[in-house]
């Protein structure tokens, strides 16, 4: 083993950061560029089933709250594409790989916002497990990811209380309301679940990320605790989980409950959600359309580099 392997497995045997400017291995950059991709196109793409309300918000604090919230989402993939430009990617690279389908993003946008209260139930499920996952996150071996973690893990708690807020507002409020939040919650728990990735069994990466702490816990145990969290959060709505094998399980100190449909999730990621082809094409589109921009930023940058090579 040569020095620099060994002086890499010392710093994950030791618990430290690997920095961009580290030796390490191949497959480690190159798990790490797959995560943080995936993880920055989730975020982008996770900004269209929310957008789709924003000219449809009840009131204009509502929309003020929810354009905010999109707004964070943006903030966040541009975190992630910076940290994975770190290990040597360029994000016009990786959002021509997602456009072309050779990089994913989260299954869970590839489900339609069919009504407001899927707004509320996306900030109280989507976010909340997306805490559950990104909390873990913080300490990965790789400082720029841990460290834009830390930053979107404070704006998605933010996400998460607004989606509470507004459920406690509509179950508080008529019986209709009411009905929207159960028939909302009923369509997205089980997406939810799914956002954890497959059962630890069929999970390829999972191992490897934990031996590199790129990974601190594995899929289900980051799914356990989130159906353990949510638990109480919807007794506290009055909402019904849709899983009638959802129950306490006194001996495990956790709630039993239903797996998903994994063939619905396996359809999801071979492209065959309800919304994956209006999603990649809604991007296109948009990186399309905004094609000048980057062009004019890059004539501009190169006039300033000009202006300061001829002043020097
Ligand atoms: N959606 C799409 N693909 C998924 C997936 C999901 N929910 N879960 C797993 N997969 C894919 C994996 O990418 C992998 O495919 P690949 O090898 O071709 O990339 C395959 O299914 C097997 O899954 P593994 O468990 O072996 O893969 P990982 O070790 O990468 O674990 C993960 C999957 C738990 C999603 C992990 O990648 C992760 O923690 N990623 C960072 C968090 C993230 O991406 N969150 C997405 C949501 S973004 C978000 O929540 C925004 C918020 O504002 C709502």
């Amino acid at each position: 083993m040569s020095a620099l392997e060994s002086r890499f497995d010392e710093t994950i045997a030791a618990d430290q950061r690997i920095e961009p400017r580290d030796w390490m291995p191949e497959a480690y950059r190159k798990t790490l560029i797959r995560q943080i991709a995936q993880h920055a196109h989730s975020e982008i793409i996770g900004m269209q089933p929310e957008g789709n309300w924003i000219l449809r918000a009840p009131s204009l604090r509502r929309k003020a709250i929810l354009l905010a919230k999109v707004q964070d989402e943006a903030g966040h993939g541009m975190y992630l594409y910076a940290a994975a430009e770190t290990l040597g990617v360029d994000r016009a690279e990786l959002t021509e790989m997602l456009i072309e389908g050779r990089q994913r993003y989260s299954s869970i946008f590839n489900y339609p916002t069919l009504s407001y209260a899927d707004i509320g139930v996306i900030g109280w499920l989507v976010d909340g497990a997306a805490i559950c996952n990104q909390v873990p996150l913080c300490r990965c071996s790789y400082g720029p990811y841990a460290r834009a973690m830390i930053r979107v893990c404070k704006e998605e708690s933010f996400h998460q209380r607004q989606g509470f807020e507004l459920l406690l507002a509509m179950v508080n409020g008529t019986a209709a309301q009411r009905e929207m939040v159960q028939e909302s919650t009923n369509r997205w728990w089980w997406p939810s679940l799914m956002m954890f990735g497959p059962p630890d069994g069929d999970s390829p990466n999972t191992q490897q990320s934990m031996k590199w702490n790129i990974k601190r816990h594995t899929n289900d145990e980051l799914r356990q605790r989130f159906v353990d969290m949510t638990v109480p959060q919807a007794a506290a709505l009055g909402i019904t989980l849709p899983d009638p094998g959802l129950v306490w399980n006194d001996e495990r100190k956790a709630h039993d409950y239903t797996e998903p449909d994994w063939s619905e999730f396996k359809a999801v990621l071979s492209g065959s959600g309800p919304c994956n082809a209006q999603r990649v094409e809604h991007r296109k589109r948009a990186h399309d359309r905004g094609a000048w921009v980057r062009e004019a930023a890059t004539a501009y940058a190169q006039k300033q580099a000009a202006r300061r090579e001829s002043a020097a």
